[in-house]
């Protein structure tokens, strides 16, 4: 066997998005494949979303492929067992009694900012903190969010050493300068302040950037200059090689409506710039010693807060 890219396990502990909230309704199901594992995600007839191992524990059905939403609970398509939000058996309608054992793995999940998010701890611990409420999100004075999505082959902690490696702004990115960076660590929050250089389409401008991770799969990015600019990036390990990313954008309207023209020409300089990326990051290894020189970002801080996130040391 090949030897992993990563000397770290491909998931940590954290919350990670499993699907944006308008993608099912009550009683809808979805069949996941996420953490190199099979899931389903449903809602109850509430209105509840929630997250079990999608194999059923009888015969191994899988609860994504027509399992079928009663009340808080899901039946499987296979002999109608009727697995609770909490993972327990509510009902099996041809057995006199419930075997006291029978329990299927319950995710905790939260519905926030638009996006269904599942908490993975390896240990099996509950959450240790919760993501925020962003206050822009589905506010009158921003658009609606925009929504890209792309596979990438390689792990989100690797890719998003980017917000402290100051000098492939320029490098890759091609911004005029290399921009310094503060690096602010508080607990599972990671907060880097960066002034670039970007293009609009009245010409290039200096922006502010605030890149804050909440834990190793939420990430806000606020850009201010130009036009005001919120990105809300999440990413959540498909295997052990391949994380599906999210980027989704929203700009603070402005009274003459200058948003919509400048708004996208923001988006598509994002995105052309995560093109830019993505080649390095799909092909090369992580060190866990690098060699670093003084012009380089703070990448010592970077790696002292990911390290929170694993059960074990690398
Ligand atoms: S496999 Fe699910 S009820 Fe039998
Ligand atoms: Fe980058």
């Amino acid at each position: 066997m090949q030897e992993s890219r990563f000397p770290y396990p491909p998931n940590p502990n954290g919350w990670f998005r499993v699907a944006y909230a308008d993608q099912l309704g009550p009683g809808d199901v979805l069949p996941l494949t996420y953490f190199g594992s099979e899931l389903v995600l449903y809602r109850a007839e509430d209105g509840t979303p929630a997250v079990l191992d999608a194999y059923c524990p009888h015969l191994g059905a899988h609860l994504g492929h027509g399992g079928r939403v009663e009340g808080d609970g899901l039946r499987c398509p296979f002999h109608a067992w009727k697995w609770g939000a909490d993972g327990g058996c509510r009902d099996i309608p041809y057995a006199k009694k419930i075997p006291p054992r029978a329990r299927i793995r319950s995710w905790p999940v939260r519905e926030r900012n638009g996006l269904v998010l599942v908490w993975h701890h390896a240990e099996g611990k509950e959450p240790e903190w919760e993501i925020p409420e962003l206050p822009e999100i589905g506010s009158d004075e921003w658009m609606p969010l925009e929504v890209r999505r792309w596979t990438v082959k390689s792990r989100w902690l690797d890719m998003n050493e980017n917000a402290v490696d100051q000098a492939h702004f320029h490098f890759v990115h091609g911004t005029p300068s290399i921009p310094e960076a503060e690096v602010e660590v508080d607990g599972p929050v990671l907060c880097v302040r960066n002034v670039l250089r970007m293009s609009t389409p009245r010409g290039d401008i200096d922006a502010r950037l605030v890149t804050t991770d909440y834990g190793p799969a939420f990430q806000t990015v606020h850009i201010a200059g130009g036009v005001d600019t919120l990105m809300v990036n999440t990413s959540t390990p498909i295997d052990d090689e391949t994380t599906d990313v999210s980027f989704a954008y929203t700009v603070r309207k402005a009274a003459d409506g200058s948003h919509e023209r400048v708004g996208a020409a923001r988006i598509r300089d994002l995105e052309h710039q995560f093109e830019q990326d993505r080649p390095i990051w799909e092909n090369k290894t992580y060190h866990a010693r690098p060699m670093l020189c003084d012009g380089d970002g703070d990448f010592g801080a970077y790696r002292r807060w990911m390290r929170q996130f694993f059960s074990v040391d690398y």
